[in-house]
Order: structure tokens, then C-alpha cells, then sequence
């Protein structure tokens, strides 16, 4: 078996062959047949292709389906980067002989509904336009290259964009899905986390960034003080000065100072379930979690591995699963006991509590925490919220439907109305650097220099605010004469270009 990565859904799906990127291995084979949904046609993009042979005979990458074949390709010849077939399934060949170097090959594909598929390798620095949505593939997370930010910041330029959307909780893995992009100026540093089992990695200064448009539902749900969290247990330490420290439910706010929640058995023991619990007041959606460990630098406690629980009012609890194998679902969790961690659910729990049920930690189970979410009774979105709903326990092909559906028109729309708040945007603008250059010679003249930062740092902060509006007026106007040929090409070229590098 000489194939490598494969993850497949429903309608799309990544493929690599054997080590990649690392060299391929001496005398493999490796032969699968791709399908999506009948009716519909194959599309296959090959995002890299490095096979050593020159004469494709012992060494080469084959497609045949029942109508047609495409290649053998080997070698340095021109290969086409996306092939449309007209056929739902089609089987892929690789096969080497004896060789020194090659990455061999990686291959994504998706059905035809989905002709802006982009390969795993694709970064946002190689589009050009402000505003863009493209299709991922599912199994994109492993695959090999850095993102470098997070999902509030935005990412840099450089990161790969469906690992990226993978980071920031937009698509899931082994789903796939559609994505929208934003292209914005860069910032001087970009600061990594780890998030939906993907480390980022901080950055530094670029040129350009990106951030994804969601469906908004990405507000902290705030834990109101008292009587809203509880857990199965809670421990209790002595402090040097010998008096006793509580590490209650009550501590388990992310954004509040102080040691966390932990439980009071801090055996590894999984048959007693520990849990920590939150009451949200009335049903909400929640599509994510933040979570610490103790935040106290002598206590070195964090949870490893974590479950998710969630009921209504009368219901029994239930478990999240995943979608794709109707399993328990087991979140990554933290790794040190300060950094925070986010995992988001695809598809959303609808739930008014939810429950924490620690897997594997370190040391002993400590955990702060934050929901995030928003209101059920947000918009006129009932359709949808009832179908997700439903996700949450039992998983069925409709659902999908519902998460990988485009996002919604809500940024255009803003993009639209904001040409009117534009024309007096400018006129404040203008008045607001006009004051500042007034108060920054007045204050030259009295004092040399010291406050000096503040006022720079407030003149970056309305330049910000000013050159966002503007991005988005030009980008609605651009997508009028969306020029999709020429950006397609331009792509290929860096590909092409990034490739021979
Ligand atoms: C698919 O295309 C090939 C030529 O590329 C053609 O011979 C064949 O009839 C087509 N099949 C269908 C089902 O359209
Ligand atoms: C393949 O075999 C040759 C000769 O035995 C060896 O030199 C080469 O390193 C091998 N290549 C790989 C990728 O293992
Ligand atoms: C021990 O805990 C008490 C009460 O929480 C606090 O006032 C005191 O400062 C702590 N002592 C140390 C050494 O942290
Ligand atoms: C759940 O209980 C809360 C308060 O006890 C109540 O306000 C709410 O309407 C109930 N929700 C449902 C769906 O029964
Ligand atoms: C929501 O939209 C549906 C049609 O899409 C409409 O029938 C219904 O009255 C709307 N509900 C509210 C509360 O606006
Ligand atoms: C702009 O916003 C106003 C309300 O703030 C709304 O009535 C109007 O329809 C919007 N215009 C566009 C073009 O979206």
C-alpha cells in the first residue's frame, strides 16, 4: 500500500500518497477509487506532483474512469492542475519503482457542486482579490504547513487557508466545507494558539492578512456569577501561609483572575466521571469552547482530553458526537496549565446545560472555561436552528447541508450600507486628525516627547478604523466584475512557482 493521507466524505476529499511531503518509498502501489454522489461530475486538483521518472514507466500518477483516462504523469511535464470529468467515480494509480527523491503526490477532489475547490495547499497570498469564498476539501488538518495567527486577529497571509479555516472553527475536518475570506492589511505580530487540533504558530509582521466571515454566532456567552456552575466535586489547598484556598466550580471563569475549578480526586481514575457543569439560564446555541488549565504556575493541573454532555430542561443527558462515525466525540484539550485552547462544534449544540466530562489530564482535573455562542431567538432563522438541534444527538446527511451552506449575505449587506456611513466616516476622520495635530503640536511644544506613544497608537487605531470601511466599499463594487478566469490563472502561476521552490 503505497498511499498515504486519505480522508473522504460525502462529496470531497484529500489524498496523498505515501510520506508525503517526505519522499515516496521504493516499489509501491497505491490504487483507490474516489466517488462522489451519482449524477454528479468529479472535479480532481492536484495540488503538488513531484515524480521523479522522466519516462513515467516504473514511476507515475494515473486517472482512469470509465469513459476516459488522464496521464500516466510523471517527471517535469506540464500537468493539468484541475481536471473535470464527466463521471461520478474515477480510480487513481500511483506507482513507483526504484528511486532517490520525490514527494510523490497530493490530490484533492469534490463533486461539481463545488467548482471553487481549492487543494490543501493553497494560501491566502496567492489571491489577490479582498473578498473571496472557496470550497475546502475534507482532510486538510494534517497535511503538512503552518498557519501562523488566530481566529480573532486574523492569520497571516502565508498560512495555509483550509488548515486556517479548520483553526478557526469554520469548517470541520472531516467534513470540508465552503469558505469566505476577507483580505486586510497586515499587523506587526500574529499570536498562535492551538484550536480544533491545529497548533498556529506565532507570526511576524506581513504585508497582508485574512479572517473568515461567520455566521456571527461567535459571542462570549457570558457565565453570570452564582449558582451557574457546578461540578461533581471540588478540592481544596493550603496555601503557604496555611490558610485554605478553594479551587470551586464558581472559579471556573475564563476571564476571571485566580486559581480554576479542580476536582477534589486527583486519581487517574476514569470510572468516576468527574464533570463540570453550566446552567445557561434558558436554551442557547453554543459553537465553541475556550478552556484553561489551573492558570496557577505552581500548580501544574490541566485536562488533556474532554467529552462534551448537554441537556434541556426534562431531557436526559446526552453525549456530542461526531458526525461522520456517530462516536463519542473527544476534544483536544490543553497542554500547559495557562495557555487557553479552543474547540468549536460543527454542527452547534442547542442546549441550556452543558457539561465538561474530563477524558485525560495531568496531574489532576483544574479547568476554567468559556461558551461561545449566541441567542437562539437571534434573526428569523427558525428553519435552520431546528435542524441543528436535531445534529446534535442524531447526524444525517441534511445537517451537512446546513453547516457547509455558503455563509450568510450579512457582510455584503454591511458592505452595501456602509457606502453611507463612508461620506461623514471621512468628515469625522478629518476632523479627528485635524484635533490630533493640533493637540500633538501643542503638546510638543509643552512637553518633549513622553506621552508621544499614546497619541501614535491612537492615530494607528482610527487609521485602522477608517481603512477597513474603504476595503469593504471597493471589494462590494468588485464583485460586480468578478473576473474569475484571470484569478484562476494568476493562482496557477504561484502554485506552479511554489512548486519548483
Ligand atoms: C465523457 O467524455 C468522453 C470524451 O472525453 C466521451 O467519449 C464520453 O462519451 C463522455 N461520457 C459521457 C457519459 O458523457
Ligand atoms: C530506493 O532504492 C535505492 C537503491 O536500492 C536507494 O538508493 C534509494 O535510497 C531508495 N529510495 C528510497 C526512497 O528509499
Ligand atoms: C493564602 O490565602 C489567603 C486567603 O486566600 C491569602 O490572604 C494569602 O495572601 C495567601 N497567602 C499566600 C502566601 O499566598
Ligand atoms: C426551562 O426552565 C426555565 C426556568 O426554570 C423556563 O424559564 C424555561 O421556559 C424552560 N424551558 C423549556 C423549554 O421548558
Ligand atoms: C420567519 O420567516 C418565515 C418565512 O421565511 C415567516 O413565515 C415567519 O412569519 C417569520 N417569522 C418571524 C417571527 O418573523
Ligand atoms: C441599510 O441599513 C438600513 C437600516 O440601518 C436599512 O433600512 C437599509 O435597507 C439598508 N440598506 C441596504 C442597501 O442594505
Amino acid at each position: 500500500d503505497g498511499c498515504g493521507h486519505l480522508v473522504t466524505y460525502q462529496d470531497s476529499g484529500t489524498m496523498t500518497s505515501k510520506n508525503y511531503p517526505g519522499t515516496y518509498p521504493n516499489h509501491t502501489v497505491c490504487e483507490k477509487t474516489i466517488t462522489v454522489p451519482k449524477g454528479k461530475r468529479l472535479i480532481l486538483r492536484l495540488g503538488d506532483l513531484d515524480i521523479e521518472s522522466q519516462t513515467c514507466a516504473s514511476d507515475y500518477l494515473l486517472f482512469t474512469s470509465s469513459s476516459d483516462q488522464y496521464g500516466p504523469y510523471c517527471g517535469s511535464m506540464t500537468v493539468p492542475k484541475e481536471l473535470l470529468l464527466n463521471t461520478s467515480e474515477v480510480t487513481v494509480r500511483f506507482e513507483s519503482g526504484s528511486h532517490i527523491s520525490g514527494r510523490g503526490f497530493l490530490l484533492t477532489y469534490a463533486s461539481s457542486d463545488h467548482p471553487d475547490l481549492i487543494t490543501c495547499l493553497e494560501r491566502a497570498s496567492h489571491y489577490l482579490k479582498t473578498e473571496y469564498s472557496k470550497f475546502c476539501p475534507a482532510g486538510c488538518r494534517d497535511v503538512a504547513g503552518d498557519i501562523s495567527g488566530n481566529m480573532v486577529d486574523g492569520y497571516r497571509d502565508t498560512s495555509l487557508l483550509c488548515k486556517a479555516a479548520i483553526h478557526a472553527g469554520i469548517i470541520a475536518d472531516e467534513l470540508g466545507g465552503q469558505i469566505s475570506v476577507l483580505q486586510r492589511k497586515g499587523i506587526s505580530r500574529y499570536e498562535g494558539i492551538l484550536a480544533n487540533g491545529v497548533l498556529s504558530r506565532d507570526g511576524s509582521l506581513s504585508d497582508k492578512r485574512f479572517l473568515f466571515t461567520s455566521n456571527g454566532c461567535s459571542r462570549s456567552l457570558s457565565l453570570e456569577p452564582d449558582g451557574q456552575i457546578r461540578a461533581s466535586s471540588s478540592w481544596q489547598s493550603v496555601n503557604e501561609s496555611g490558610d485554605q484556598v478553594h479551587w470551586s466550580p464558581g472559579q471556573a471563569r475564563l476571564q476571571d483572575q485566580g486559581p480554576s475549578w479542580a476536582s477534589g480526586d486527583s486519581s487517574n481514575n476514569h470510572k468516576s466521571r468527574e464533570w463540570l457543569e453550566i446552567d445557561l439560564g434558558e436554551k442557547k446555541k453554543i459553537t465553541g469552547i475556550r478552556t484553561t488549565g489551573s492558570t496557577q504556575s505552581n500548580f501544574n493541573f490541566y485536562v488533556k482530553s474532554f467529552v462534551m454532555n448537554f441537556k434541556n430542561n426534562n431531557s436526559k443527558w446526552k453525549t456530542y458526537k461526531g458526525i461522520v462515525n456517530n462516536e463519542e466525540k473527544v476534544f483536544q484539550g490543553n497542554s500547559n496549565f495557562r495557555d487557553p485552547v479552543q474547540n468549536n462544534f460543527i454542527p452547534p449544540i442547542v442546549a441550556r446545560y452543558v457539561r465538561v466530562v474530563p477524558q485525560t489530564w495531568h496531574q489532576r482535573i483544574a479547568l476554567k472555561v468559556e461558551l461561545i455562542g449566541c441567542q437562539i431567538t437571534q434573526g428569523n432563522d427558525s428553519l435552520v436552528w431546528r435542524k441543528t438541534s436535531q445534529s446534535t444527538s442524531v447526524s444525517t446527511k441534511k445537517e451537512d447541508e446546513t453547516i457547509t451552506r455558503p455563509v450568510p449575505s450579512e457582510e455584503t449587506s454591511t458592505g452595501i450600507n456602509i457606502t453611507t456611513v463612508a461620506i461623514p466616516l471621512v468628515l469625522l476622520v478629518v476632523l479627528v486628525f485635524a484635533g490630533m495635530g493640533i493637540f500633538a503640536a501643542f503638546r510638543k511644544k509643552k512637553k518633549k516627547g513622553s506621552p508621544y506613544g499614546s497619541a501614535e497608537a491612537q492615530k494607528t487605531d482610527c487609521w485602522k478604523q477608517i481603512k477597513y470601511p474603504f476595503a469593504r466599499h471597493q471589494s462590494a463594487e468588485f464583485t460586480i466584475s468578478y473576473d474569475n478566469e484571470k484569478e484562476m490563472t494568476q493562482k496557477l502561476d504561484l502554485i506552479t512557482s511554489d512548486m519548483a521552490g
